[in-house]
């Protein structure tokens, strides 16, 4: 079983590990990460093996700060923009990245772009430490719901990886929102910790939106999902549902739901992502067969929690 360290104990055993070419689950501002030194080919296949990730999906390159994303991708006017205003926090550019790096193919799957972010905290003075980035998915098995607290990390991966460094509840509880910066534009290729809104004043340029050719797989149409079924939008609560509310206003028959989490008693859009992931997989463990989901505004950060609820109700033989 993982060991779990606070953030305060955890660093040197880290450092050791990920010199090692092994992998360690670390706390970001967004959600657990399951991190490995991506120049290591060893630290990242260990990545993969630990999630059960099928070996196409390319990995997000956590990096300390802006000379070392220099060193591995070619920045523009309009990201380096958009990194100044956005990092450290949940922002993931995507980028054409310099033939010559140091990241492992095996990180990239084979893409001559490359997916870069600069996290807060832990994560990044792990990095600075190593001096070397890591590559670094979601801490959960593939397909399932992301981590939000190292005691979800261990429940799912505690079997598979040595360390769980523990830095409480990530603050922001979505993945970071991914932007590929092209020729001067920008695509939306996942809605994120971001508002799109927000990246768009900073850019002052619109975001388009709909994927081209490859793409993320948190894109894939199942995904994050629980064991239960979802169930979106529902005006009604069914007999035997779970119920993930939002706001003020209760579904019909919501007396009868076996079970409840409010995402956000007051309405608040940022208090809902930092719970999504947490109540969800706190219904699921209560037994339901459906978790019901009430409505939610798709403007600001309910653009990313509808996705990841849509993800979460969608047939699962389209799961990866
Ligand atoms: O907040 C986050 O982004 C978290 C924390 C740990 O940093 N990470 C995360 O990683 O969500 P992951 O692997 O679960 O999702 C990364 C997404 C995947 O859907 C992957 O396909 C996409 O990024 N991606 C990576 N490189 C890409 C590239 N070159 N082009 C397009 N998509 C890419
Ligand atoms: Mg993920």
């Amino acid at each position: 079983m993982a060991e779990i360290l606070a953030v305060g104990e955890a660093m040197e055993r880290a450092l050791a590990l990920l010199e090692g070419g092994d992998v360690v689950a670390i706390p970001t501002e967004t959600v657990y990460g399951l991190a490995g030194d991506a120049t290591n080919g060893v630290g990242v296949a260990r990545i993969f093996e630990a999630k059960g990730r099928p070996r196409f999906n390319p990995l997000i390159a956590h990096v300390a700060d802006l000379a070392m994303a220099n060193r591995i991708a070619a920045f523009d006017p309009l990201s380096t923009r958009l990194a100044e205003a956005f990092w450290p926090g949940p922002l993931t550019l995507v980028l054409p990245q310099h033939a010559d790096n140091a990241i492992h193919p095996l990180v990239t799957a084979g893409l001559d772009t490359i997916a870069l972010r600069m996290p807060r905290g832990f994560g990044g003075e792990l990095i600075a430490r190593l001096g070397r980035p890591l590559a670094a998915p979601s801490a959960n098995s593939s397909g399932r719901i992301s981590a939000t607290t190292a005691e979800a990390v261990a429940a799912d991966l505690g079997e598979r990886i040595k360390l769980v460094v523990d830095g409480g509840a990530t603050p922001v509880g979505l993945e970071s929102a991914i932007v590929k910066v092209e020729d001067g534009t920008l695509r939306l290729l996942r809605p994120g910790g971001i508002a799109a809104g927000e990246i768009e004043a900073v850019a002052s340029v619109k975001l388009l939106r709909g994927a081209v050719g490859i793409q993320a797989p948190g894109m894939l149409a199942s995904h994050y999902a629980p064991g239960a079924s979802v169930r979106l939008n529902v005006a009604r609560v069914a007999s035997g549902e779970a119920l993930l509310a939002f706001g003020r206003h209760r579904a019909e028959g919501w007396r009868d739901a076996v079970a409840m989490r409010n995402l956000s008693e007051t309405g608040d859009l940022r208090e809902a992502a930092t719970n999504l992931f947490a109540f969800m997989q706190a219904l699921d463990r209560g037994g339901a067969a459906t978790i019901a989901v009430e409505p939610i505004p798709a403007q600001g950060l309910g653009e990313a929690i509808n996705d990841r609820l849509t993800r979460a109700a969608a047939p699962r033989d389209k799961m990866a």
